[in-house]
């Protein structure tokens, strides 16, 4: 079984010192960084957007860009995160009337594509899509806030989707599951056992003290006794 992914999200962080949280994410081992767009439309608050993930790009060192687009229509902005680094893009499903046209247009940028989806958004939204993304994000809380509790019914969302891959060899590439908001060193270990394949984790690092540690944690609760207990 391969080792769950760790994607530490910004979001929460001082702003203005990212180039030295940048360095001691990777110092703490993270293996994505995830940088929370968000537009003031499609969620409330207004994050960052292109500029930002390009000027901090050369400070990313050997970590993987994942970019969780939450906005409205994001056919209109993906090539901006293109053109600024993104290696993977992830769009809500909610906000655009055509994901499959722009799954493809993210992927002839030549970087991956992904699926978010709300927590009342049904995994068939995403059915027909499996064989083409990379990534699907699972939204354990709702989107536009960093801090939230994870919404425990999300996780039923997880495994039958985890149940779907796993049994549908016709979907060709299986993608991985990402699960968003709320991961925790309480919650990490049921959302492995679950399974996602990535945890995104922002307060849970960026408020520690030792981000290694923190990290550690989310990645020890993986192999508690109660995962193995069955
Ligand atoms: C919420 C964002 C999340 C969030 C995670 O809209 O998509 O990535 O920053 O933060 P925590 O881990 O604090 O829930
Ligand atoms: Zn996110």
């Amino acid at each position: 079984m391969e080792e769950t992914s760790i994607a530490a999200s910004i979001l929460n962080a001082d702003f203005g010192k990212l180039e030295k949280t940048l360095k001691e994410l990777e110092d703490a081992k993270v293996d994505w960084l995830h940088f929370d767009v968000m537009d003031g439309s499609f969620v409330p608050p207004i994050s960052f957007g292109a500029p930002v993930v390009k000027s901090l790009k050369p400070y990313c060192g050997e970590l993987f860009r994942d970019v969780h687009l939450m906005v409205d229509k994001p056919e209109e902005q993906v090539g901006q995160f293109v053109e600024a680094g993104a290696q993977l893009i992830s769009f809500h499903i909610e906000a655009t009337k055509h994901p499959h046209r722009l799954v493809q247009s993210i992927k002839s940028s030549g970087i991956r594509a992904g699926i978010a989806l709300n927590p009342v958004t049904p995994i068939a939204m995403v059915q027909d899509l499996l064989g083409d993304i990379d990534l699907v994000l699972v939204m354990t809380v709702n989107p536009g806030w960093g801090g939230q509790e994870l919404i425990p019914a999300q996780l039923k969302k997880v495994k039958e989707l985890r149940q779907l891959l796993d049994t549908n060899p016709s979907s060709g590439r299986s993608p991985k599951i990402q699960v968003d908001g709320g991961v925790t060193s309480k919650t990490a270990g049921a959302c492995i056992e679950a399974g996602a394949d990535i945890l995104v984790a922002g307060s849970a690092i960026i408020s520690a003290n030792d981000y290694s540690q923190a990290v550690e944690s989310l990645r020890l609760d993986h192999l508690s006794p109660k995962r193995h207990k069955s």
